[in-house]
């Protein structure tokens, strides 16, 4: 048993909305000072003083009301906390265990579902809107939750996904907190920003890198992203394996899209220490999935090996991808990730909480379990987190099974964006 500070209070506020209170309470009492100062002087209240006493105080509350409004819809306020922490008694950790006997030691944690790209397979077809700021999980509530998975449940590698995780303004206070937890941690990126966080990532021991990148080609990369931006991203993939971090491209395959580039890619593995990692086309709401758009793996190795010979290389318990390599002189290697046609649900550990924090106990499950709410609430939230784990499905959040059966329509899910890379 061992004892452990937890806040019994805890009162949230976003700082810009203490300080138009502070400067609105001010304002109002200005007003109040004055009508008493010429009404004192006067020797009488007359109309003017009290007109002008209201209407200041009635102009105070109105800028008040319209900046909280405003502020509302501003991403990445930052946030404030006052605690108030009462000792309390806390088990030894515990493994989250599901009703399959596998066992949950990885969190991906989605921060923002805004994004500076518009990927056609991830964003939903309808116009799009990302979730007002009081809505997501505030730096802190990201940091007191995910200490939670590890201090509690021996979650030992986090993954800060998105959305474009490095949107966030408060992205650098996030990722200074959760490196305090001593979990391994891994960021999914479109690598646009990355120039931005590299010094901070290697202050603060994040070494993994998976970067998306689909084709290497600038018009198809506009294409799909509906951003010209191939050069920045491409140049920070390159600053990236200069400064020694452990990069993983990831490469969604689309047929009739980018297939033809699996040669060039693999290619890369042969210069760069890197692992490319392919990926079958997953169905989410509204990303326009078809079953012949997905180009399964065996379909992959094949057009692999009309341009190399390959081995294969050992793959690491729970990892997704199988790996491959073109020669034993490459730097590299790459791997396939066979979501849609065999599915690597039987190892899975991971665990997701969406940006509005809930949890996830699965990629293409419906159930989602509201952490942040009880969160918000002050409740406990280790039945919760358990109850997540216990409901588990055995394969695809129990939604489907063989790729043949999907009706994209049927699918009861967030889009991609929504749920977190
Ligand atoms: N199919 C396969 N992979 C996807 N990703 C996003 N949407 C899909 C999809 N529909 C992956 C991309 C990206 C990461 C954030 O999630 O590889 O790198
Ligand atoms: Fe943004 Fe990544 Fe989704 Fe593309 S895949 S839209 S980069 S979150």
């Amino acid at each position: 048993m061992s004892v452990r500070k937890k806040p019994i209070k805890k009162v949230t506020f976003r700082v810009n909305e203490m300080l138009v209170a502070i400067i609105s309470i001010y304002i109002l009492l200005v007003s109040l000072q004055m009508w008493l100062l010429f009404g004192t002087i006067n020797k009488a209240l007359d109309k003017e003083h009290i007109d002008f006493a209201r209407y200041s105080a009635i102009g105070s509350v109105v800028i008040f009301m319209c900046t909280i409004f405003f502020l509302r819809y501003v991403p990445d306020i930052p946030t404030g906390q006052i605690k108030i922490h009462k000792p309390k008694t806390m088990t030894n950790p515990t493994d989250l265990l599901d009703t399959f006997g596998r066992k949950h030691d990885y969190l991906r944690l989605s921060i923002t579902d805004s994004c500076n790209f518009r990927c056609l397979y991830c964003m939903p077809d309808e116009p799009f809107k990302s979730t007002p700021s009081i809505e997501l999980m505030n730096s802190q509530e990201i940091y007191e939750i995910a200490k939670i998975f590890v201090q509690k449940f021996n979650i030992n590698k986090i993954r800060i996904t998105g959305g474009e995780p490095l949107v966030r303004n408060d992205f650098e206070t996030i990722i200074r907190q959760i490196s305090t937890l001593g979990a391994s941690i891994g960021i999914t990126t479109n690598g646009v920003l990355l120039h931005k966080y590299f010094d901070l990532f290697e202050k603060c021991g994040v070494k993994n890198l998976n970067i998306s990148i689909d084709s290497l080609d600038r018009e198809k990369f506009k294409y799909i992203t509906k951003r010209d931006l191939f050069q920045t991203v491409w140049d920070n993939i390159k600053e990236s394996i200069k400064r020694g971090f452990n990069v993983k491209l990831n490469v969604v395959i689309m047929r009739g899209f980018n297939e033809g580039e699996i040669p060039e890619f693999i290619a890369l593995s042969h210069h760069y220490p890197i692992e490319l990692r392919f990926i079958e086309f997953m169905p989410f709401t509204g990303n326009s999935w078809e079953k012949n758009k997905v180009i399964p793996i065996s379909e992959m190795l094949t057009l692999v090996s009309q341009h190399f010979t390959y081995e294969k290389v050992e793959d690491h318990k729970n990892d997704t991808s199988r790996k491959y390599k073109i020669n034993t002189e490459s730097k590299g290697v790459f791997g396939l990730i066979s979501t849609m046609s065999n599915s690597f649900c039987a190892g899975c550990n991971r665990i997701r909480i969406t940006s509005d924090g809930k949890m996830k106990n699965c990629l293409f499950g419906a159930d989602e379990f509201d952490l942040l709410k009880s969160f918000r609430n002050n409740e406990d939230l280790t039945e919760l987190i358990q109850l997540g784990i216990i409901k588990k499905h055995k394969e695809k959040g129990g939604q489907f099974s063989k790729m043949e059966n999907i009706h994209n329509n049927d699918i009861v899910n967030r889009s991609m964006i929504k749920i977190g890379g």
